[in-house]
């Protein structure tokens, strides 16, 4: 993917979530990751570049075009996209396969037939097939995430959008959502992550951006932000959340 972003500016009421954040690259970016401090403005750029939401200011790019700033064109743009959040956020009174049917049916307009093939071979591929009757609360906290995972893949989304995906994950659970994510990255699809993983962070960045206080204080190609940060917010960051 291509990403680029040009003063952009996020309020809500008098919280300025955003406060002029401009970016851009010129290589290719398979996994584009986000790090920094709670609060500054990682989930809100996630959810402007998945078109969730449109600045108040500047203008975001993805792949050479212009994000509209009015919501049906976001709307058409959204659903070109696949999320995924930190809380589990499967429907709890239906079944696994039936959370990833109905959006497919409903949002993408598959047949019944198409949707329920396409559920199962996304299940069956990381291990869930067993688990399709299930419903939320009858599963862990990594395979409902693994399940939010098919979903959000099973109409083949342009970007993938993940929002501390493990964040209420057990370490165990979390290894196993981290390594779905890993091989749909490497197979070739773009993400762009929040995460206070910052092993995998590193690991599977292509660029990293350090966001606090709704600014991009420093940016980096592969795992140049971890390896040798420039400023001091981010030095002090890293170092706490790295010192254990
Ligand atoms: N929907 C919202 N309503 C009000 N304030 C918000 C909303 N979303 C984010 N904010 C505020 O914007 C700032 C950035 O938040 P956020 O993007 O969630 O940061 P992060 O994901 O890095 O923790 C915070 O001060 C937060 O309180
Ligand atoms: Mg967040």
């Amino acid at each position: 993917m291509k990403v680029e972003l040009s003063d952009i500016i996020r309020r809500y009421g008098e919280a300025q979530a955003l406060r002029g954040v401009t970016f851009s690259h010129a290589a290719e970016i398979r996994a584009l990751v986000l790090i920094g401090p709670s609060g500054g403005g990682k989930s809100t750029l996630l959810r402007l570049l998945g078109g969730l939401e449109a600045p108040d200011g500047g203008t975001v790019r993805v792949n050479g075009r212009e994000l509209p700033a009015h919501e049906h064109g976001l709307h058409a743009y959204r659903r070109m996209n696949g999320f995924l959040f930190q809380s589990f956020n499967l429907f709890p009174h239906y079944s696994a396969l039936r959370n990833i049917t109905l959006p497919l049916e409903v949002v993408h307009g598959m047949t019944p037939e198409e949707a329920q093939e396409k559920a199962e071979s996304g299940l069956r591929r990381f291990g869930l097939y067993e688990h399709r009757e299930k419903r939320p609360f009858e599963l862990s906290g990594g395979q409902q995430q693994r399940v939010g995972l098919v979903r959000a893949i099973s109409s083949k989304p342009a970007l993938l959008l993940l929002d501390e995906p493990t964040s209420a994950l057990d370490p165990e659970m979390t290894a196993e959502v981290l390594d779905v994510i890993k091989e749909l990255n490497e197979e070739g699809q773009d993400i762009i992550l929040s995460t206070h993983e910052m092993g995998f962070a590193r690991a599977v960045a292509d660029h990293v951006l350090f966001l606090a206080e709704g600014k991009i204080v420093e940016q980096a190609p592969g795992s140049g932000v971890f390896d040798n940060p420039q400023s001091e917010q981010a030095q002090r960051f890293l170092s706490r959340v790295m010192q254990y």
